[in-house]
């Protein structure tokens, strides 16, 4: 009988158990009342007195593997027995949970558009291609302007009547389709992707980010469009921020300005940013054309407007002083996780 003990120890000791079934099925043959441990034992009860000393050790011994076996592997299959109440340390610190980090790109498009909320312009998405009407026309570009020159764009063929079609350059093209869309007054920005046909440097990408702002109504004025940047620039890089208008060309604004705030990095006492002018440039801007309003079917005899555009990138760069706008892209852990939940 001992033999025949020992050769179940190492049977039990070589079996492979990969599931809870097998563990049931384990549990049946070895341990349970018709299991071949209690055979034993029945078998034990009439071994005469001289073997049973020994034969029991053994037996036990069996008994005991089994039941460890049966217990350990339980335990991983289940994750371990309850634990009582009372051992459960109600003080200990709960495990940290690691939390993302929002993009930049997102952290400022976010605080612009929140700015422009609490001063009622609402907030309008749309396509990014665009057909050429939007794109250029609309705006006072038509065919053959030079001024198209000014953006390099990426164009998609039509399929049909080579009719052509753009990636945005702009988010001037939202303006268009708000003003065909809706009737003034109008208060809304425009936050959106855009593209340009550069070639990727540390300054320039392909694509990028803008948030366009209009404003449309009777006796809208510069002073206006002047007093909303101004209040836009306070908020966004402080309350000493002053804002200056340098005269500048836009076709579809006139007149057009492009606007510079005090350099928030050194309060203006000159440094690498603001390249020691004390100055910034962070948009352009100006009144809406009278032929860009009457293009959307809007009397320019009646309503006035400003328009104003900026680029995420630059405000983002310039606020977290990053001098590459290639790290924005690249998605590297390392640059992302620096910026702050917002
Ligand atoms: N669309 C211009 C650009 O991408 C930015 C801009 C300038 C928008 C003046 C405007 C504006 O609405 O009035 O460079």
């Amino acid at each position: 009988m001992k033999d025949r003990i020992d050769k179940f120890f190492s049977e039990i000791e070589s079996i492979e158990i990969k599931s809870k079934e097998h563990l049931e099925e384990f549990r049946l043959k070895w341990l349970s009342k018709k299991g071949i441990v209690t055979a034993l034992f029945d078998e034990f009860k009439i071994l005469a007195n001289e073997e049973r000393k020994e034969v029991g050790r053994h037996l036990n011994d069996l008994k005991n593997k089994a039941q460890e076996k049966f217990n350990h592997l339980k335990e991983e299959f289940e994750g371990g027995e309850e634990i009582p109440a009372s051992d459960i340390d109600l003080t200990k610190p709960a495990e940290p949970i690691a939390f993302g980090s929002r993009h930049p790109i997102s952290i400022v498009r976010n605080q612009i558009v929140e700015i422009f909320s609490r001063i009622g312009f609402t907030i309008k998405e749309d396509r990014e291609i665009e057909d050429d009407w939007h794109n250029f026309s609309a705006l006072n570009l038509p065919e053959d302007h030079p001024a198209r020159d000014m953006q390099d764009t990426f164009f998609i063929k039509g399929q049909r009547e080579q009719s052509e079609f753009v990636l945005r350059t702009h988010t001037s093209s939202v303006q268009i389709r708000m003003m065909e869309n809706s009737k003034p007054p109008i208060r809304c920005i425009f936050p959106g992707r855009v593209y340009r046909k550069e070639n990727i440097s540390a300054r320039a990408h392909c694509f990028f980010h803008q948030v366009e702002g209009l404003y449309v109504d009777e006796n809208v004025s510069f002073a206006d469009l002047k007093q909303t940047l101004l209040f836009f620039a306070q908020e966004m890089f402080g309350e000493e921020t002053k804002i200056r208008l340098r005269p500048s060309y836009f076709p579809f604004t006139e007149p057009s300005a492009e606007v510079d705030v005090t350099c928030f990095i050194c309060a203006s006492k000159g440094c690498a940013v603001c390249k020691h002018s004390g100055w910034v440039e962070i948009l352009g801007c100006g009144m809406v054309h009278p032929k860009v309003l009457e293009n959307c079917k809007i009397d320019s005899k009646k309503y006035t407007g400003f328009a104003f555009g900026m680029g995420i990138e630059r405000i983002a760069m310039l606020k977290y002083q990053i001098n590459d706008i290639r790290l924005f892209y690249e998605n590297d852990i390392r640059f992302l996780s620096q910026f702050k939940r917002a």
